[in-house]
């Protein structure tokens, strides 16, 4: 009652919530196949094969030097790849022909160091990319720019500017930027390594809240009660190959490498 139907509950331009699925719902968002990629005469990635489900979280683990950050900047096309394949929601992108732009759209990228802009406020880092590549309205940029403001709880800090933030209140502003964009996927590139521990679970807080609502997510962390929290599934990369995959707990319980074992190991 009161509500006709077909008329929309929730106002236009508020639809971040749109791409969170049920977590009952499966549909491929992401395959990787075949991945390989080198620098000059390195060899880092070595035939990498794997699926992202939506609603999926997906966490990657391994060495420094392993090729994690690699293997996200390629399912972002900020780097070329030498063979294999990757599919975007069942379609074979070939990047010589699509439209990389559109597609980067859909995929959300959390860094390491949040790259906030120092001269602009939260709301204006998050509302840049919806005004300059989405050409939304300074009103409805806003609008959209809050409620990803509220969703890492950062409503109040609108105004403020990057130094008068914590790190962890800007990594909470530059997951708000990405998931302002209404993404498929995002990707986490080790989003709580530069903070000081205190600052690290209120960031994997709005993670695990993000990944209860459904957003498909691959994550590059080793935070291993996160992992073990929220993660559907583990990837340990070794040089370049993924050498296991497993759920998390099983993983950090019972590797079956010794790559693995000893790596895990040390991060224990
Ligand atoms: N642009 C580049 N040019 C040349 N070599 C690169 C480049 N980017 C990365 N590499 C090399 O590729 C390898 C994999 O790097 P990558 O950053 O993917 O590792 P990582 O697993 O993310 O490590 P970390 O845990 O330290 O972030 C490393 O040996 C690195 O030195
Ligand atoms: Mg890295």
């Amino acid at each position: 009652m009161g509500v006709e139907a077909g008329t929309p509950v929730t106002p236009p331009g508020t639809d971040i919530e749109q791409n969170m699925e049920g977590r009952g719902v499966r549909r491929e968002i992401l395959s990787v196949r075949g991945l390989s990629k080198r620098f000059g005469t390195l060899q880092v990635l070595r035939d990498i094969s794997f699926t992202v489900n939506s609603g999926e979280v997906v966490v990657i683990l391994g060495r420094s030097g392993s090729g994690k950050s690699t293997l996200l900047r390629c399912i972002n096309f900020l780097e070329p790849v030498d063979a294999g394949e990757i599919w975007i929601a069942g379609e074979k992108i070939d990047p010589r022909r699509s439209n990389l732009q559109r597609l980067r759209q859909g995929i959300g990228f959390v860094f390491q160091h949040f790259n906030l802009f120092p001269h602009l406020t939260a709301l204006g880092n998050v509302t840049l990319a919806l005004r300059v590549v989405k050409r939304i309205s300074k009103d409805e940029a806003q609008e959209i720019g809050m409620k990803a403001l509220s969703q890492v709880g950062l409503a109040a800090k609108a105004s403020s500017y990057p130094e008068e933030l914590s790190g962890g209140q800007q990594q909470r502003v530059a997951i708000a930027r990405a998931l302002a964009m209404n993404p498929d996927l995002m990707l986490f590139d080790e989003p709580t390594s530069a903070l000081d521990p205190e600052l690290i679970g209120e960031v994997l807080n709005v993670m695990e809240s993000l990944a209860g609502r459904g957003m498909t997510m691959i994550v590059v962390t080793h935070e291993m009660g996160f992992a073990q929290r929220v993660a559907d599934r583990a990837l340990f990369m070794h040089e370049g190959r993924i050498v296991e995959e497993a759920a998390p707990a099983e993983l950090f319980s019972n590797p079956r490498t010794e790559e693995a074992r000893s790596f895990i190991g040390s991060i224990l």
